[in-house]
């Protein structure tokens, strides 16, 4: 790591003698103090819940600069990305470090598709749950289960064997996605067709039945392509986190990414998607916004604009942007405007926009404001939204946890804390 001319100098008030940290300098975005030594030095922790300024990590996958609103995967602007490519050439990107070349392209596909299928096993662990459990809670089971069938996913320092997990990953999602949507339909599950493009093939998953073949879109491919195209990185999010942490104990990747899709479910991540669509049922009317909103700066409510806010984005989330305008056209497209609820969207994120509460506070729309609204539109039902962020994703997660795994300097997480409970006792013995 490039290291800074200058550091740090900390001097404290109690006569500790002051002392002087490295600086490193990223290729782009904020330099970072190297506090790695601090304790054996002072003998002190540092103090920051929630990691607003700590760098966990060195990457070289996702850069994103909050106060522009910008978004690169491996250099390149989101914008680009979703006008420009498709999900697997963003797969291959986020995990190879350069868009494929046509040779590349047609290899990773092909290998992408023959890893779709899941073992005849997995429909036993499917049937012990209830008919009604939640699209998510199985997700995360289904994905744990899966190193019981592939041991080999255990050789976590064999580069070839951490590819093929990879991509097992990335091609399983949809299968398993798809199945747990028959399974909460109570309908006979459809398996992969390896002859058509990933999209399709999730979709042809989900909506075909015994008796009809469902007829691929190409609106609906497209806004599904773009929808994981913009869910597919986010350098170290929670969830992203969460993977990188499990994965620096040595764990294989199938646990990995099943502890990823567990924190990704809860609703001030990925699950804000389905909490969006909930929220704007329960509005209903563009008459009720106002009271909704009074609501929610009652601080006691604890009521927030689910789609909102982001802990980075300080200007606007570019996501948003782009998937609204997909939103829009799709939604026209498919002559859906009318009878959809993007119409009490829009005049909710523009009275939210003019409202000091938000405008304070920074507070804009994020990715998931629209994508709930989208994937309506496609037929994909509200319980599965977080399901196709996961699916999306994937390709992140795997990416990140191969990049933590090939750094010769990885140490296993493990943060510190402030106690602030009892001092040593004993028990009173009576
Ligand atoms: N509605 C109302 N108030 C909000 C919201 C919101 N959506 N988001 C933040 N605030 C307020 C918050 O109460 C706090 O107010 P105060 O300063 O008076 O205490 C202030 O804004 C700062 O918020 P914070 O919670 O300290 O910010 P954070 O960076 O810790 O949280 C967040 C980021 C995304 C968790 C939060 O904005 C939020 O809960 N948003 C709603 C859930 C959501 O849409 N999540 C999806 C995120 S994007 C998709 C993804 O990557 O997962």
């Amino acid at each position: 790591m490039p290291i800074s001319d200058s550091k740090v100098t900390l001097s404290f008030s109690d006569g500790t003698p002051s002392l002087k940290f490295p600086i490193y300098k990223g290729t782009i975005g904020p330099d970072v103090i190297d506090i790695q030594n601090f304790y054996k030095i002072s003998g002190k922790f540092t103090y920051d819940p929630g990691f607003m300024s700590t760098a966990s990590c060195n990457s070289a996958i996702t850069y994103i600069d909050g106060n522009i609103g910008e978004l690169l995967y491996r250099g390149y602007p989101i914008e680009q990305l979703a006008t420009k490519c498709n999900f697997m050439e963003i797969c291959y990107l986020l995990l190879y470090g350069e868009l494929p070349n046509k040779m590349q392209n047609d290899k990773f596909i092909q290998a992408i598709a023959e890893h779709t299928m899941v073992d005849k096993k997995i429909f036993a662990f499917l049937n012990g749950f209830s008919r009604n459990a939640h699209p998510m809670a199985i997700l995360t089971s289904l994905v744990s289960a899966l190193p019981t069938f592939y041991e080999d996913s255990l050789y976590i320092h064999d580069p070839y064997y951490r590819e093929i997990s990879a991509i097992r990953i990335i091609a399983k999602l949809p299968t398993l996605i798809a199945m747990i949507y028959k399974f909460n339909l109570g309908q006979p599950f459809i398996y992969p067709s390896n002859n058509l493009k990933y999209c399709d093939n999730f979709i042809y998953m989900m909506f075909s039945n015994l008796h009809k073949k469902y007829k691929t879109n190409k609106i609906i491919t497209k806004a599904l392509d773009r929808i994981l195209i913009l869910h597919a990185d986010h350098e170290q999010n929670a969830s992203t986190s969460t993977v990188r942490l499990v994965g620096s104990s040595g764990a294989n990747p199938f646990s990995c990414i099943a502890a990823g899709i567990a924190c990704l479910w809860g609703p001030l991540h990925g699950g804000a998607n389905e909490a969006v669509l909930n929220m704007l049922k329960k509005i209903d009317k563009t008459e009720n916004i106002s009271k909704f909103i009074k609501k929610i700066k009652n601080k006691s409510s604890n009521i927030k604009l689910m789609g909102f806010g982001h802990r980075i984005y300080k200007n606007y989330d570019p996501r948003a942007k782009i998937i609204r305008n997909i939103c829009y056209k799709v939604l026209n497209e498919l002559d859906l405007l009318n009878k959809s609820l993007f119409k009490l969207a829009t005049k909710l994120e523009k009275i939210a926009l003019e409202d000091d509460y938000f405008v304070s506070r920074k507070l804009y729309p994020n990715v998931d404001f629209y994508s709930g609204i989208i994937q309506q539109a496609l037929g994909i039902p509200v319980s599965m939204f977080t399901c196709i962020f996961a699916m999306a994703r994937s390709a992140g997660w795997v990416a990140q946890w191969n990049e933590m795994i090939s750094d010769p300097n990885k140490k296993i997480g493990r943060p510190r804390q402030l106690f602030v409970g009892s001092k040593k006792r004993s028990i009173n013995c009576k």
